[in-house]
């Protein structure tokens, strides 16, 4: 296969492009080499190369900076993807878009494929025009929604609570938003799996299992070896945001594990893995 990876300096996005490179021709575009808001530039360098698929990875995806830089956000989450639909129709490609749980409000406690999105920020409303520019433009196209992402490039809540275990004594994390902590190279390697057996549609693509910030923040502490105890429950209204999360953003797998793929290993099993892979943090 012939596959063009956007955003691909990113935590996925880096992930997507290692999943592919062992067996197909791989073209990664990070932020330098493509700015996917440039519709000139994405026409040029994908709206003419005859690949089987454009990944995209590149999103604005500091939830917080969404609630006032919107403009950025919708160009970035919604306009962008546009321009790719239309530069994967000329090329004959199928475009595989990168969405969020955040499409979701959290009043349910999880989530199918075809449970109508209502998102409560900026960010959500960003990604969910998104996906339907992908659904409006483009004829061949694979959704994959994934959640709470940590991977060994760039910022992320493992990296954060690492962080600060080596500054603080104790770390307060919120104990009322659920969700599925996900390791982004088995969330890339299940979109290589989508994308090679050109499955279409909207996919829900988490590690299993669900859990809180509070918990999570335990199994990352419990990992380095430190005192889980240090961890301290707090309220969302505590700890306020600038833009509000869905209280349970679960996303169930409905499609992918009906469809002969089976599901993503536990994510705390991901996370050990993940944690043992020291040199690459
Ligand atoms: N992180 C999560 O927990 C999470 C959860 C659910 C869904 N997702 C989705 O998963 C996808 C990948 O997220 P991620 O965690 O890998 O995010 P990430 O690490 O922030 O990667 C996104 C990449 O997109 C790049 N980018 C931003 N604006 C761009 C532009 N105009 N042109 C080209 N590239 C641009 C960023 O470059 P700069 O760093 O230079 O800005 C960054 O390298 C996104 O669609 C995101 O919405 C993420």
């Amino acid at each position: 296969m012939r596959v063009a990876v956007t955003g691909a300096a990113g935590q996925l996005g880096s992930e997507v492009v290692k999943s592919f490179s062992s067996a197909h021709e791989v073209r990664a575009f990070g932020r330098e080499q493509l700015d996917v808001t440039d519709y000139d530039q994405v026409m040029q360098e994908l709206g003419a190369w005859q690949c089987d698929a454009i990944i995209n990875c590149a999103a604005f995806t500091d939830v917080d900076r969404c609630e006032t830089e919107v403009e950025r956000a919708y160009a970035t989450n919604a306009l962008a993807v546009r321009h790719l639909a239309e530069a994967a129709e000329s090329s004959g490609a199928q475009l595989c878009h990168v969405s969020t749980d955040y499409v979701f409000d959290g009043n349910a406690d999880s989530y199918r494929e075809w449970d109508p999105p209502a998102p409560l920020s900026v960010y959500g409303a960003s990604k969910l025009a998104g996906e339907l520019e992908v659904q409006e433009v483009s004829t061949n196209w694979l959704i994959v929604r994934t959640a709470w992402i940590y991977g060994h490039v760039g910022r992320n809540f493992v990296k954060t609570m690492l962080m600060l275990a080596a500054e603080q004594t104790q770390v307060e994390v919120v104990d009322d938003q659920r969700g599925t902590p996900s390791y982004a190279r088995d969330i890339a390697s299940a979109i290589c799996g989508l994308v090679r057996r050109r499955r279409r549609g909207i996919f829900h693509v988490t590690n299993s299992g669900e859990t809180t910030w509070y918990e999570f923040a335990r199994a990352v502490f419990e990992e380095a070896g430190l005192d889980p105890k240090r961890v301290h429950p707090t309220s969302s209204e505590t700890i306020r945001r600038p833009a509000p999360r869905p209280r349970s953003s679960v996303l169930e797998n409905f499609a992918l594990i009906r469809s002969g793929t089976g599901e993503l290993r536990h994510w705390r099993e991901a996370l050990t893995e993940f944690m043992s892979n020291q040199e690459e943090l």
